[in-house]
C-alpha cells in the first residue's frame, strides 16, 4: 500500500527562489542523511509530536505484515527534537524520492538549540494517507515493530536507531524509549523461549558513524583524456537506504561520500547498467588525501 507523495511536493512552490532552505528531521532524516548539505543543527518544532503510526509495507515491512516508521500529529503544548539541515533546493529531488510513502512537505518554524530561529521543511505524513496506521498500544506496536521486516531489513533497526539518535542529541522521547523497551522485553521473551529473534546488542551498529564513509566514485570518459573534466557518482537511495541506481554528475560537492563497500557497489553497478561503461576509467577518490 503506497501513497505516492512526490507530484504533490514538487508542486510546492512555498521556497521558490531560495538558495537555502532549512530542513527539520525527526525520524530517520536524524540518524541518515544521506544528502549533502551545508549546515546541521540540533533544532526543535513546536505543537507536534512524533509517533510511529505510519505504516511501511515495502521496506521495513510487507503487505500483509506492516512495519510502522514515524510521522508526526499536532498536539498542543507538545515540543518535537530533532536535526535541522540547511540545503540547497536541489536537494528535494532526492528528499521528495526517499520520503514519497506518503510524506507531504509542510512549512514550519524551526527553532535551533543554539538559538534562533527560520521558517523551514519537514516530511509529514498525516492521517489521509494511505499508509497511516494511526494509534496502537507502545506494547503492540513494539511487536508490530519485532514481527516486520520488510526489503531494507528489520523495522527493530529503524526503531533502535532513532532511539540511539535521540540519546545522542540528549533528548527524551517517552514514546520512543517506552516501545524500546517493549522491544527488548520482547526480545527477552523470544530468546528465553527458544525462538530466534537477536537481542538488540546484536543489531547493526549505529549509521551515525561515518568514520568510514570518505570515498568518492570518479568516472572519466577514456577518449577524453585528460582533457574533460571527469562526472562523480551520486546514488540513489529509498528512504530506507535500500540503493536504487546511480546518476553521475559533474559537481563534485553534490557526489555521494561513501564507505569502501558502498564504493564497490557503485562499480559493479555502473559495470553492469551503464550502457557505455567501456568506455569510462573509473576511479575510487579517498577524501582525505
Ligand atoms: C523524518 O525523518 O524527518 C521523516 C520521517 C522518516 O523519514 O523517518
Amino acid at each position: 500500500m503506497s501513497h505516492n507523495t512526490i507530484a504533490i511536493n514538487q508542486r510546492m512552490d512555498k521556497f521558490d527562489g531560495h538558495h537555502e532552505v532549512w530542513l527539520f528531521g525527526y525520524g530517520s532524516l536524524i540518524f541518515k542523511a544521506d544528502f549533502p548539505y551545508l549546515r546541521r543543527r540540533p533544532a526543535s518544532i513546536g505543537g507536534w509530536t512524533r509517533r510511529f503510526w505510519q505504516g511501511s509495507h515495502d521496506h521495513r515491512g510487507t503487505e500483509t505484515a506492516p512495519g510502522r516508521v514515524v510521522t508526526l500529529v499536532p498536539e498542543d503544548g507538545a515540543v518535537c527534537h530533532g536535526m535541522a539541515y540547511l540545503v540547497t533546493p536541489e536537494e528535494f529531488a532526492h528528499l521528495d524520492h526517499r520520503e514519497k510513502n506518503g510524506y507531504l512537505r509542510l512549512a514550519i518554524d524551526i527553532v535551533f538549540d543554539d538559538g534562533g530561529s527560520e521558517e523551514g521543511l519537514v516530511y509529514i505524513a498525516t492521517h489521509e494517507n494511505a499508509a497511516f496506521l494511526g494509534p496502537a498500544t507502545e506494547r503492540e506496536i513494539a511487536a508490530q515493530i519485532a514481527a516486520a521486516r520488510g526489503p531494507s531489513g528489520p523495522n527493530s533497526e529503524y526503531l533502535l536507531e532513532l532511539a540511539k539518535a535521540l540519546r545522542a542529541l540528549g533528548k527524551d522521547d517517552a514514546h520512543v524509549y517506552a516501545i524500546e523497551r517493549h522491544l527488548e522485553e520482547l526480545s527477552r521473551d523470544q530468546v528465553a523461549a527458544g525462538l530466534t529473534m537477536p537481542p538488540a546488542s546484536h543489531l547493526p551498529e549505529t549509521v551515525m558513524d561515518t568514520k568510514d564513509q570518505r570515498y568518492l566514485v570518479q568516472q572519466n570518459k577514456i577518449a577524453d583524456g585528460d582533457k574533460k573534466p571527469p562526472v562523480f557518482a551520486r546514488v540513489m537511495r529509498s528512504k530506507e537506504g535500500k540503493f536504487e541506481g546511480v546518476s553521475f554528475i559533474k559537481n563534485k560537492e553534490k557526489a555521494t561520500v561513501m564507505t569502501v563497500a558502498e564504493a564497490q557497489e557503485v562499480i559493479d553497478w555502473a559495470a553492469s547498467k551503464k550502457s557505455n561503461a567501456k568506455e569510462y576509467a573509473t576511479k575510487v577518490i579517498c577524501l582525505e588525501q
